[in-house]
């Protein structure tokens, strides 16, 4: 998975590719590099360097040519270590023709040992350097020609941008199954994985779908099918700004996300409310209202904190519009000879719309003739644009690479479906409708201030270990606040239900363990007290999150940190505010980059 971005137009300094690129930085960061066309000199400049851009930016100081067409690249290794010589863009024998790609050829090796075998020389050991040297055997003069002939060997998953040398007024883009979309400037076009790397020159986009090829030059552009046959295209345009992709004056992606929450569930809610209290309007589900009103099952299918907060729905939507939910996470469903039943909405959650599970469950789900809905974030991604019906989220590009302000915009969604749902058996759920409304001005008034949050952190910075419990509704709160807990911080961390605690986890409670016990005034209040009592009685320290009011919790648990009282299946958005930020805060302390985790990308492209 790796970022990629490639230019064509007047020519340009380079700076502003490298600007391009650093939007992409969280589709991943271990080595960076750029192969630009200086017209002057006609010559292909490569520089690359293994870190993150800042890297390649400082190479890139003092070279002062302006170009066009330029590729730019931000990687995360999949096939060869990270070295520069692994880090694309990559090159025929000759280099002539250039290559950044995202995905994986997944035939790389027997093509190989082909090109080898006739001669060529092999610098890195990607996947990806086949192609260029495969494209040096098709090219005749005229590049977009010669990608028509290679793309159909190439097995596996891509989004390419290529230029050529001798061949120096087009940049190619070609897509299979990897995110790619063409910016449409004045006489200029950026190529690129998403739209937050073309805000800076336009609004103006045209997501490409599979086996379809951009073909650009400062004339104009064409797609075409891999055939060349010209395809029209719908121009979308893209409804945030540049300062919506960046930190807005925090110091990390991260904490600009958990902190802009009451906006964006906000955002989220906006238009989706019925007239009558306890109803719902979802006017992304229309198009296949006839096929919902005969539905039977809900089958939540997502991964990482998507899925959890499927989990969060399979209790909101079985509990309150009575229809039985699954929820799995897609890598597993897929491979389960899946049965897929005709009166089952199956719902996909995806923040990217681009994860290479999600898609695959997806496909599957569909090509049985399944009914598949989606709740997905990137307008025109994959996801999206595959699924039959959806709802967006709207909370604009989510950059951090632990998902914060995607997954509450998926509890109000899923909150919004149960009502939904509801309705249609001629129930209203005003408790959750109305309480919705109240759930931005409560979270504006609890992020006021973080300070006891922080000092916790400061407290518990150097453990090893730690645990999270949670029931009923806050059981996958427990699952996600260990999520990322682990995701930045490296602390180990896992979250349990309850109910399991005696069954295995409580071995591991000593006085080095401390647990975070999801202990609100609901349904199962008692039921966590007693787990509670559990631990403390192994000298267990106990971090609870608990109702305002709750004057008991604070007698034996170590440290409380209350959240306002609402409706139990509304609670979720709330508690899971103080988790994220504790986990932000000791990546801190432990002197990580919360925005860039280690061996973690933003969206997983890949199996
Ligand atoms: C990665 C990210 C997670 C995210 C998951 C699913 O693991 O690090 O934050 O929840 O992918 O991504 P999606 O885009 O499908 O929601």
């Amino acid at each position: 998975m790796c970022g990629i971005v490639g230019y064509i137009g007047k020519p340009k300094p380079i700076a502003e590719g490298l600007e391009a690129l650093k939007r992409l930085e969280y589709r991943g960061y271990d080595s960076a590099g750029m192969a630009a066309y200086d017209p002057k000199e006609r010559e292909v400049m490569c520089i690359k360097a293994v870190g993150k851009i800042e890297k390649l930016e400082k190479k890139l100081k003092g070279i002062n040519i302006k170009a066009s067409p330029f590729l730019f690249y931000t990687r995360w290794a999949t096939h060869g270590g990270v070295t520069e010589q692994n880090c694309h863009p990559h090159s025929d024998c000759k280099g002539n023709i250039w290559v950044a790609h995202n995905g994986i050829i997944e035939n790389y090796q027997q093509l190989k040992e082909k090109l080898v075998g006739e001669g060529h020389k092999f610098l890195s050991e990607t996947d990806t350097e086949v192609i260029p040297h495969l494209l040096e055997h098709a090219f005749k003069g005229d590049i977009a020609k010669a990608v028509q002939k290679v793309v159909p060997l190439l097995r596996g998953a891509f989004a390419l941008v290529i230029i050529a040398k001798q061949d120096p007024t087009r940049l190619v883009a070609v897509r299979k199954s990897a995110p790619l979309l063409v910016g449409i400037g004045k006489r200029e076009y950026i190529a690129a994985s998403d739209p937050s790397a073309v805000v800076g020159m336009t609004k103006e986009v045209v997501y490409l779908d599979d086996g379809e090829m951009a073909v650009m030059s400062d004339k104009g552009y064409t797609v075409q099918d891999i055939n060349g046959n010209h395809l029209k295209k719908k121009v979308d345009f893209i409804d945030w700004n540049i300062e919506d992709a960046q930190k807005g004056g925090y110091e990390h992606f991260m904490l600009k996300e958990i902190m802009e929450q009451p906006e964006t569930i906000a955002d989220t809610m906006r238009g989706r409310f019925g007239k009558e209290a306890g109803t719902a309007k979802l006017g992304g589900l229309e198009v296949v209202g006839d096929r919902l009103k005969n539905i039977e099952r809900v089958h939540i299918l997502a991964m990482g904190t998507a899925y959890l907060a499927g989990l969060v729905g399979e209790q909101l939507i079985s509990e309150h519009a009575r229809i039985p939910v699954d929820t799995d996470p897609a890598s597993e469903f897929r491979y389960r000879k899946p049965i897929i039943e005709k009166n089952t909405a199956y719902l996909f959650i995806s923040q990217s719309g681009e994860t290479a599970d999600t898609l695959a469950a997806l496909r599957e789900v569909k090509q049985q003739g399944g009914l598949t809905l989606g709740i997905i974030n990137v307008v025109g991604s994959s996801v999206a644009r595959e699924v039959e019906a959806g709802l967006y989220n709207h909370v604009g590009p989510e950059i951090g690479v632990a998902s914060t302000k995607a997954f509450t915009s998926q509890l109000a969604l899923l909150a919004f479906l149960a009502a939904f749902f509801a309705n249609r058996k001629e129930k209203k759920l005003p408790e959750i409708t109305e309480g919705l409304k109240k759930i931005p001005g409560i979270l504006a008034r609890m992020l006021k201030d973080t300070r006891q949050i922080q000092k916790l952190a400061q407290k518990y910075a150097k453990i090893d270990n730690m645990l999270y419990i949670g029931r009923k509704y806050q059981y996958p709160i427990a699952l996600e606040g260990a999520l990322k807990l682990k995701e930045i911080s490296y602390v180990h961390a896992e979250g349990f239900s309850g109910g399991e605690l005696k069954h295995g986890p409580i071995a591991l409670i000593d006085e080095r363990v401390p647990t975070v016990a999801l202990c609100l005034s609901d349904s199962v209040y008692e039921k966590m007290m007693s787990n509670i009592q559990e631990i403390k009685a192994r000298n267990g320290p106990i971090i609870a999150v608990a109702t305002e009011g709750d004057k008991e919790i604070a007698k034996i648990a170590d440290d409380v940190l209350y959240i306002p009282r609402v409706p139990e299946p509304l609670a979720p958005l709330l508690s899971v505010v103080p988790l994220q930020l504790f986990a932000y805060f000791m990546a801190l302390l432990r002197g990580y980059d919360p925005d860039k985790p280690r061996n973690l990308a933003k969206s997983v492209t890949v199996e």
